[in-house]
């Protein structure tokens, strides 16, 4: 791809390049001409022929120095040309001696040097352009001879006599004339000039007597001529004047002829354009002559009118050329602007082609870096998928390892009950034994396994977000007399002073007493932990406005400052002490207080002072809300079921004529289930539901099932629901007995109609209590449904203290068993879909109002419609049990038994006889 990119570079600079390379190669050449003089005609020629010549050139620039026929300051202006390094030089020496050193210096150094007109005395040069002389005099002489008689006075006008055209031209000229002719000669120096011949020429007192002017060039015959005039002007037609040189323009040689002022000029080339011409061949390197001798001619009057006329037509013709010369250079200037336009256009579309493919190579390395990206993104979209798959594999090991940790905390719950229970039997019983303190002791250590075990659950309901606050109205004074009267053993063996003080002496308000009870225990068993013996620990209760404060104080070992802030952190431990624990005490007391809104804060000075300090807001019971049936004023900690004002001693010392069925398939639980139950009660076990059932079959004395939850083959909730379907068995109250403590647990249980529940580890007394106060409590619903039977109502819905929106709810209830109880297969599923409402809501709200379970309530509402039949006499016992929804008249006289303590023949017999 790179090398793609180079090559198109290369192109595009290419193409700029033979754009730009359009134009000529523009190398200047510089020619320098050393000029002896330039204020006469003949060199003004020369200068006009070498610019048209050099007009072709364009890279031609000539640099002219004007000597001023002064020697010194030509060779100044030669080594000026020298230094300057002209390409070219071109001398017209002024004297030649003179001139000689400094030209062939030039030549020397290099710069090529093209001699014109007069010589130098050297042959160091490069070019000589120049007329012949010689010949030029040689054929004037000749010419003189042709018009001259012998004996005739020719008068000589020389130019400067040190410079090679004056002496050839002289020698040339005595050359040609006729040696016969015996002629005369005056000689003057004119040294090239007008003036200088007419000053000269002046000298001459008579003119009469010469016949003939031979002037160097044509001014000096023009000046020599003016001379005559002056002297004698009928002399002008006698005398010949012959010039050199016939040059065009104004007053020149060649006007002089063509008008008779001169009578012959000899044409000596300027050779101004062979000058440029050599030059040029120089600076191309192409090679050069080393003399270019122009020729020469006569110009008499008719040859004269003819050049004059052809020169005219010459210099008309350059006009017009430089006219068009001028032409073609503005339209070369527009070509040039247009040339450069189009480079610059050239160079934009250059630059825009090179951004374009900048761009282009940008937006691919952009695109290359986007696919890397999207694979990257793809990369990493795949390593989250991963981690998310991890983190479900974590979660899952996770949820696995809670859940053995669960499953640890309820298989050490249900040892630790059969540990404690006969504990608490053999302290109860042997308070005089010297066991008693050890016994003692390892119910104090049981109790604090215990509680480690409820703080690894609640901890874990913490973190599933599942711990809710069952809110009671309380005493929260009692309940915190309570608690520290707990520690009062304890502070007295370790001889701690230690003291309760409270501003008021009771405050019922709502808080969920099992949290504060933990918390305040956990608080006071973190200060007796730390407080040295002799040490003091105090707990202080104040309540003002709407706030309660709870502080307990010690002067233990307390928490350095380091330490403090985290001291509610989950797994915090004082590990400095050599005192352990779990390090969730703490952190579950601050989550079970921010439940209850409040704070709890400690500060601490070690060894000095350690404060927890709680502070929970008040709420009070507002007039409209209920009393709850558990209020007391003095608060019992884990206090058991209240069943009246029998003391519980009483009650459960006592013998009862109920069967019970324990269902576990523990062995040891259920070996100690019926030992401890079997003292009053008749026990019969079962290992699990499945059993269960079978036994309930063939007996039907049980009046009560005691199961636990988790067995094999069939658990206690599906034992639960198939007792509550079966019509024969439903009227048995069921408890269940679990360790699972979770409330969802709790919720399916009753959904599948369990009547109660007892949450492992259980005191066997509650369990007792429990059982007691459940049959009893049946037995009281029972003469209460005979005395309402009895009166005459069938139904409870006029029951008093029932709040309307129960009364409505259970008389819809009611108007549905009115008009389904005739039917055999109606069922508690049926009843609830009919009534819009879930299983477990109709159970709870049958239950709630009436204190019967929805199947109970069914068999008695049957049972009083079967009563009414009976006292009509209408019909026979069979077919009243048909006739209330009983499957068979069997079970009809079962239930009835059951209910009325007598069978429905006993009644008729009893009642309408
Ligand atoms: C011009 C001139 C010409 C002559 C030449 C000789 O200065 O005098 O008339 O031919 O120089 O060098």
């Amino acid at each position: 791809m790179q090398k793609k990119y180079k090559i198109g570079f290369l192109i595009i600079f290419f193409i700029l390049f033979v754009a730009c390379s359009g134009e000529e190669e523009h190398k200047e050449y510089v020619i320098g001409f050393s000029q002896c003089m330039t204020d006469d005609v003949w060199r003004q020629a020369m200068e006009v022929e070498m610019n048209i010549e050099a007009s072709n050139h364009d890279n031609l620039t000539i640099h002219l120095r004007d000597a001023k026929e002064d020697n010194q300051l030509q060779i100044k202006h030669i080594q000026e040309l020298i230094d300057r390094k002209v390409d070219v030089l071109v001398i017209s020496p002024n004297e030649s001696d003179f001139i000689t050193p400094i030209a062939t210096k030039a030549y020397r150094a290099g710069i090529p040097t093209i001699i014109v007109d007069r010589k130098i005395n050297s042959e160091e040069y490069t070019s000589y352009i120049g007329g012949n002389s010689y010949e030029i005099g040689k054929r004037a002489g000749e010419y003189a001879s042709s018009l001259l008689s012998s004996g005739s006075v020719i008068l000589e006008i020389w130019g400067t006599k040190s410079t090679s055209p004056a002496q050839e031209r002289h020698k040339g000229f005595i050359d040609g004339l006729d040696k016969t002719k015996n002629f005369l000669f005056i000689a003057k120096e004119g040294k090239w000039r007008k003036e200088t011949a007419k000053s000269e020429a002046s000298l001459i007192d008579d003119y009469s007597g010469i016949d003939l002017v031979y002037a160097h060039n044509d001014v000096m015959a023009l000046g020599v001529r003016d001379v005559i005039a002056e002297r004698d002007s009928s002399l002008i037609s006698k005398i010949k004047i012959l010039g050199v040189d016939g040059a065009f323009g104004k007053d020149a040689g060649l006007e002089a002829v063509a008008d008779g002022r001169l009578d012959a000029s000899f044409l000596y080339p300027t050779g101004g354009d062979q000058i440029i011409k050599v030059a040029m061949r120089i600076v191309n390197g192409e090679p050069v002559d080393k003399r270019y001798i122009l020729n020469t001619a006569l110009i008499d009057k008719p040859t004269a009118a003819t050049l004059l006329m052809q020169s005219n037509q010459l210099i008309n013709y350059q006009e017009r050329i430089e006219r068009q010369r001028e032409n073609i250079k503005n339209i070369l200037n527009q070509f040039s602007i247009l040339r450069h336009s189009l480079s610059v256009i050239l160079i934009l579309m250059t630059v825009l082609i090179v951004f374009a493919i900048y761009i282009f190579f940008i937006n691919q390395k952009i695109r290359k870096r986007n696919n890397q990206l999207r694979n990257k993104n793809i990369e990493t979209e795949k390593q989250k998928e991963q981690l998310i798959a991890l983190n479900e594999q974590i979660k899952e090991v996770t949820e696995q390892k809670v859940r053995f940790f669960m499953n640890v905390s309820h298989e050490v719950k249900t040892p630790l009950t059969l540990i404690l229970n006969p504990l608490e039997k053999w302290i109860k019983n042997i308070p005089d034994s010297p066991l008693h303190t050890d016994l003692l002791r390892m119910k104090k250590n049981a109790d604090r396994l215990t509680r480690v075990i409820n703080q690894l659950l609640d901890f874990q309901k913490i973190e599933n977000n599942k711990i809710q606050l069952d809110l009671s109205y309380k005493d929260i004074v009692s309940l915190a007399a309570s608690v520290k009267s707990l520690f009062d053993g304890l502070a007295e063996s370790k001889n701690i002073a230690y003291t309760f003080t409270s501003n008021q002496p009771m405050l019922n308000c709502w808080f969920d007493s099992d949290k504060i009870e933990k918390v305040l225990i956990n608080l006071l068993s973190n200060a007796f932990k730390f407080t040295p013996e002799g040490g003091s620990v105090a707990m202080d209760v104040d309540s003002h406005g709407n706030t309660i404060s709870i502080s307990v104080k010690d002067n233990g070992t307390g928490i350095g400052a380091e330490k403090l802030p985290f001291v509610f952190d989950r797994f915090f431990s004082e590990s400095d002490n050599n005192v352990t624990g779990t390090g969730l005490g703490l952190h579950l007391s601050r989550e079970f207080i921010t439940l209850h809104g409040g704070k709890i804060s400690a500060q601490s000075i070690p060894n000095q002072q350690t404060i927890f300090h709680i502070e929970l807001p008040i709420v009070k019971k507002v007039e409209s809300e209920f009393e709850d049936d558990n209020n007391n004023s003095s608060f019992v900690v884990s206090e058991l079921p209240d069943i009246g004002s029998v003391s519980t001693n009483e009650i459960i010392n006592k013998k009862y004529d109920y069967t019970i069925l324990v269902v576990e398939d523990d062995t040891e639980i259920r070996d100690y289930l019926v030992e401890e139950l079997s003292e009053n009660f008749t026990v019969i076990d079962a290992v699990n539901g499945t059993e269960a059932l079978h036994i309930l079959h063939d007996n039907n004395n049980v009046k009560l099932v005691l199961s636990d939850i988790l067995m094999p083959e069939m658990n206690g909730f599906d034992l639960c629901s198939n007792i509550k379907s079966l019509p024969e068995l439903s009227d048995i109250p069921i408890i269940l007995l679990t360790a699972l403590s979770e409330i969802d647990q709790q919720i399916y249980g009753i959904a599948e109609g369990a009547d109660d529940y007892i949450q492992k580890p259980f005191q066997i007394d509650y369990v007792k209590i429990k059982i007691i106060r459940l049959l009893e409590e049946r037995k009281k619903l029972q003469k209460k449904f005979m005395k309402t039977m009895q009166s005459g109502s069938p139904l409870i819905s006029n029951e008093e203290g029932i709040i309307s929106s129960d009364k409505q709810f259970l008389n819809k209830f009611v108007n549905q068993l009115e008009n389904s109880y005739m039917n055999n297969d109606i069922s508690i599923e049926k009843l609830s879909e009919i009534l819009g409402v879930s299983r477990v809501h109709l159970h709870r709200k049958i239950k709630d109002i009436t204190g019967l379970s929805p199947v109970d309530y069914l068999r008695n509402f049957r049972l009083v419609k079967a009563v009414k039949l009976l006292e009509q006499e209408l019909y026979s016992i069979s077919e009243i049990a048909y006739q209330t929804g009983f499957s068979s008249p069997a079970y009809f006289t079962k239930c009835f038994k059951d209910t009325f303590n007598m069978t429905p023949t006993e009644y008729l017999k009893g009642n309408i006889h």
